[in-house]
């Protein structure tokens, strides 16, 4: 029998090209913009396979509609907090992830926001722009060097101990982290009171988890150096974006560049794009070519393992 695989979005083509290859029959949203969740629940039925990604919502109801014949869900992202792991596991669907090939892109834009955010660039553009340039001036759009700074994550997964080696050339002066685990590197393992107390650059690369939402809320914010940064390219969530925007206009944090937010997009009259010292970009951590099409592919690849009764390359 023919296996069918549903894909709820445009996606590179490297991953469909994989699909036909290997003999599935290929539905596909082929659009932009999100299925809608009627379309979803439709199409589902009866389906071997989902290619799926972080913006469908994968729940009981999501898998009630599969009608029993789904096996494998493929979401082409490395964040899995969409995804209801239990009800999948309870029902002996597999699902499988893209860790690894998307670090070094995720890790090269962290570095970019925390650059962008520190050295005020936005407002550099805006400035060249509009004519408020008007001559070089000794003190305008100045922001803390990295160098000689510590610098705080929180998470040191890959992403985060990509990101910890990307700084390896500006001679932070310290890199500390906060993870459950240690990690053998030169950054220093701290509790996370210590990492808001200490650091200069605080960057958010953990996943979202029960013990992560909610983080960085007023309190967190409170014990942060009035001078520091908070950059967050993990998942909207884990910073309480109210207490976010009241730090900043009060001045206790001095800026922060989200490529997250909650909720995805942004509400256009939320007070964090009215600020100046907050740059904020529409999730595009994994957004280069290279790491977009191998996520396509290997996404393929473990729907077609699990449909084989393969080793997936990776699997949650
Ligand atoms: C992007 O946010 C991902 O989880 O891959
Ligand atoms: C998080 O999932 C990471 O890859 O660091």
């Amino acid at each position: 029998r023919q296996h069918s695989v549903y894909v709820t979005r445009n996606v590179p083509e490297s991953g469909i090209q994989l699909l036909t290859s290997a003999g599935l029959k290929v539905t596909q949203w082929k659009h932009d913009a999100a299925v809608p969740r009627e379309e979803l629940l439709t199409n589902i039925s009866q389906v071997d396979a989902l290619f799926c990604l972080l913006t469908d919502k994968v729940d009981s109801e999501l898998l009630d509609a599969a009608g029993g014949s789904l096996k494998v869900i493929g979401t082409m992202s490395v964040g899995h907090d969409h995804i209801d792991m239990e009800e999948c596991k309870k029902r002996g669907i597999r699902v499988g992830f893209t860790p690894d090939v998307l670090t070094h892109a995720t890790a090269e834009l962290t570095v970019a926001l925390l650059l962008a955010t520190s050295r005020r660039l936005m407002e550099g553009v805006q400035a060249a722009k509009d004519g408020s340039w008007g001559t070089w001036k000794p003190t305008w759009l100045c922001g803390p060097s990295l160098q000689n700074s510590t610098v705080g994550i929180l998470g040191f997964g890959r992403i985060g101990q990509q990101v910890a080696k990307n700084l390896g050339g500006f001679d932070v002066g310290k890199i500390i982290y906060t993870a459950r685990t240690e990690v053998a590197s030169c950054a220093q393992r701290v509790e996370f009171d210590e990492l808001l107390l200490q650091s200069d650059f605080l960057i958010i690369c953990c996943a979202l988890t029960d013990s992560t939402k909610n983080l960085f809320d007023k309190n967190a914010f409170l014990k942060m150096k009035k001078s520091a940064i908070l950059v967050n390219t993990s998942r909207g969530p884990v910073v309480n974006m109210d207490d976010l925007a009241e730090a900043l206009e009060n001045k206790e944090i001095a800026g922060a560049g989200l490529d997250v937010t909650v909720p995805e997009p942004i509400p256009l009259d939320h007070s964090l794009l009215k600020l100046n010292n907050c740059v904020v970009l529409p999730h595009i951590g994994s957004a280069t070519n290279e790491a977009r099409s191998a996520m396509s592919r290997l996404t393929a690849e473990n729907i077609i393992a699990a449909l084989n009764n393969q080793k997936m390359p990776a699997e949650l």
